[in-house]
């Protein structure tokens, strides 16, 4: 009996082939640009480590609104650095702190969807996601601040708060915060498969987030006591059904590149939307690839990450690839 040829080459032959054949796809709308706002800053500053990545003063919001509706993207994730910390982080509930003031700019300034991530890192004096006792992070007292953040936050019109600080309960607390408050139209997105990462870096330079080692026992080192082992392969769906049943409206995976299979395994279980996001030090190696390819390294892991399975991915290249997708599209 003869056997037919397989020639797999014969859906790559030619250009308008590959094309009709191809089944992901990568749109700006499935781009969410983080963003950062600095108190008492004058003007904007680049951020080491991150090209074309700026901590923006209040006063020039207008600039990265206009560049974010030109570029046709659809949302934002905002992140505030306060001028002051103290040990509960204060200023994170603050309703004239930093994020609620840029907040409510760009509510009534523009139609982006407005995210904003709610974590204490940036507002606590010790740069943990928390607060601190003697038994090291405090997850409930941590929890009852998370929900004023998540409160404050709605007050100044976002659409989805993002606890992004792996503290156990965060989703039904701040569900819970917020229904009471009468903001049951304000979504969650959650944070919910974190990794304790080497990626982060470059974001914590923007964010002047750095975690405090402390010396004494329980020694808090970086953010293993809260954030997930990358050694572990045993935790991140059941981190993501407690997010689902405490009534999270979107799941995050994160980093995104190095944890494609916890993305589709993600995908594969739940019936929810998915983001992934690019971290920082993802973006920084990306920068930092030697040679021209720099923009198509870029579009393959966007790709391979939408491959997996999310539904939107959030990247400091989100700028940068709508104007790519422009030219050739
Ligand atoms: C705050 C937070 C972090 C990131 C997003 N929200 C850093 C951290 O956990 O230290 C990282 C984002 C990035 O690296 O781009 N908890």
């Amino acid at each position: 009996m003869r056997f037919p040829k397989i020639r797999m080459r014969r859906l790559r032959k030619k250009k308008n082939i590959r094309k009709l054949v191809r089944s992901i796809n990568v749109s700006k709308t499935d781009l969410l640009y983080p963003v950062f706002v600095k108190e008492g800053l004058k003007k904007k500053s680049e951020i080491k480590g991150l090209p074309n990545q700026y901590q923006y003063p209040l006063e020039r919001l207008d600039e990265l609104i206009n560049k974010c509706e030109e570029a046709g993207l659809p949302a934002v994730l905002v992140f505030g650095i306060p001028e002051s910390k103290d040990k509960i982080g204060s200023e994170a509930f603050n309703e004239e702190g930093i994020v609620q003031k840029a907040l409510r700019y760009l509510n009534n300034n523009s139609d982006l969807g407005i995210f904003t991530d709610v974590c204490l890192c940036q507002y606590t004096s010790h740069g943990h996601c928390g607060v601190l006792d003697d038994t090291g992070l405090n997850n409930d007292k941590t929890l009852e601040i998370l929900g004023k953040v998540a409160v404050s936050h709605a007050n100044a019109g976002a659409d989805f708060v993002s606890p992004s600080g792996m503290i156990d309960g965060q989703v039904k607390s701040i569900r819970e915060k917020l229904d009471d408050a009468g903001y049951s139209g304000v979504g969650i997105m959650s944070y919910s498969a974190k990794y304790e990462s080497n990626f982060y870096g470059p974001f914590r330079r923007a964010a002047e987030s750095f975690p405090m080692q402390t010396g004494k026992e329980p020694t808090i080192s970086g953010r293993s006591t809260y954030q997930m082992d990358y050694r572990a392969r045993n935790q991140a769906l059941r981190e993501v059904a407690l997010d689902v049943q405490e009534g999270a409206d979107i799941v995050m995976v994160k980093p995104a590149l190095p944890y494609l299979d916890v993305i589709r395994r993600v995908r594969e279980t739940f019936d929810i939307p998915i983001s992934a996001y690019q971290v920082s030090g993802e973006y920084s190696m990306i920068k930092k690839f030697e040679g021209e390819s720099e923009e198509d390294i870029l579009m393959e892991t966007l790709f391979s990450i939408k491959r997996s399975g999310c539904d939107f991915i959030i990247t400091y290249a989100a700028l940068e690839v709508a104007d790519l997708l422009m030219e050739t599209s």
